[in-house]
């Protein structure tokens, strides 16, 4: 894990990150609701003399960096809202808030991201462009990262640069992957409307209990016959609700879930497929599906070309870069990439448990790891974009 840093404020960062990443992961906040983060971001923020840039938030917060010279834009993204958990970690700086925790890390992220820019603000005067760093909210809803577009933030960006710790990825290690990274996370809502009866009388139903069922077991088909074995898509129902007591057929069944699909192509067959099998399975027993899309963010398709620096940084800062496995988790980071061209990583944390349990955490040693990782990547990005 030795490594060489370009930075000469690296003394003492360690214990700084460390620091503001405990406070962060004492107090956390729920998507949208992140307002004492916002405060203390802005405070660490000023505290190193980092300009607030003047993007309208409710919650988050956008800062930047250079400009001196001219030259491109390189956004830095953290994301900075927590889970609704109980945390049972039991570490000194645990949760002060009863059934909220940072059990995905991005108090991590922001530490992190905070480092970077630490870094840079050293080397301010003399880069060849302005790095913005985008603190955004509402990642968990899949919301924040529209918001922070909205506010014109992602205006002018060259190229925009984000992280997720990766718990199964030891300290040191950094995923590094062009192509898919991460997958496009919708939601399903079906009601499938019949006619209730007596529990004794099925025969004056139509019953949405079968059709429903059966629905449930059509679906079961899209993955194994209308998507590419290479393709790569889940399809799960994971409520089925209906009914009030054992002896009346009820009126209405709703079922709901997610799909998972890392191709843009795939997400738009999957989900015809899916409406589809569902009207038409709801209608050959008599009843009626209507689907309602709770549509989650795109895939997170990484840019090859920004991967692939970001495996020479790697290398040239004695971190491990690795080819790491495709995850089935949404990341609302798509969203920028829709508009820009972005690579986001995965960093090892080395981390006990896996996103979202309870007993999460990660190695802290890893915190000045990514800062100076991402202050280098951020350098490196502009000084290749200015040489085009
Ligand atoms: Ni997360």
């Amino acid at each position: 894990m030795s490594q060489e840093t370009n930075f000469k404020t690296a003394d003492g960062l360690a214990e700084r990150l460390t620091r503001i990443r405990r406070e962060l992961h004492q107090y956390p906040e729920l998507s949208n609701e992140e307002y004492e983060t916002t405060k203390r971001i802005k405070r660490w923020l000023e505290e190193a003399g980092i300009a607030i840039a003047p993007f309208p938030l409710r919650t988050g917060v956008v800062a930047e960096l250079g400009g001196n010279r001219p030259g491109p834009i390189v956004a830095l993204r953290a994301d900075i809202d927590a889970l609704p958990v109980q945390e049972a970690t039991g570490l000194p700086f645990a949760s002060a808030v009863e059934g909220k925790m940072h059990a995905c890390g991005h108090d991590f992220h922001t530490a992190a991201i905070l480092g970077a820019a630490f870094l840079l603000k050293d080397q301010e005067e003399e880069l060849p462009g302005t790095v913005r760093l985008l603190f955004q909210p509402a990642e968990e809803k899949a919301g924040g990262a529209r918001q922070v577009v909205e506010s014109g933030a992602l205006e002018g960006v060259h190229a925009v640069l984000g992280l997720h710790n990766k718990p199964d990825l030891p300290v040191g290690t950094v995923g590094i992957k062009g192509g898919p990274l991460m997958a496009a996370a919708d939601g399903f809502r079906v009601e499938v409307k019949g006619k209730g009866s007596h529990a004794a009388v099925p025969e004056a139903s139509l019953d949405p209990i079968v059709a429903a069922a059966h629905i449930v077991t059509a679906v079961q088909s899209i993955v194994s016959r209308n998507v590419g074995a290479l393709d790569g898509a889940v399809v799960s129902v994971t409520k089925l609700n209906s009914g009030t007591v054992w002896n009346v057929i009820p009126e209405t069944a709703v079922l709901e879930g997610t799909i998972r699909t890392f191709d843009e192509g795939v997400r738009a067959r999957v989900l015809e497929r899916f409406e589809q099998l569902a009207v038409r399975v709801a209608d050959a027993f008599g009843t009626k599906a209507s689907v309602r899309w709770i549509e989650g963010p795109p895939p997170v398709i990484n840019d090859e070309a920004l991967a692939g620096l970001a495996w020479e940084v790697a290398n040239e800062q004695g971190l491990t870069p690795a080819v790491p496995v495709p995850s089935l988790a949404g990341e609302d980071f798509a969203v920028y990439q829709k508009q820009v061209p972005g690579w986001f990583a995965f960093f090892g944390t080395s981390g006990p448990e896996e996103w979202h349990h309870p007993a999460f955490d990660v190695d802290e040693r890893a915190l000045r790891l990514a800062a100076n990782y991402f202050a280098s990547l951020a350098l490196r990005v502009l000084e290749e974009a200015t040489k085009e």
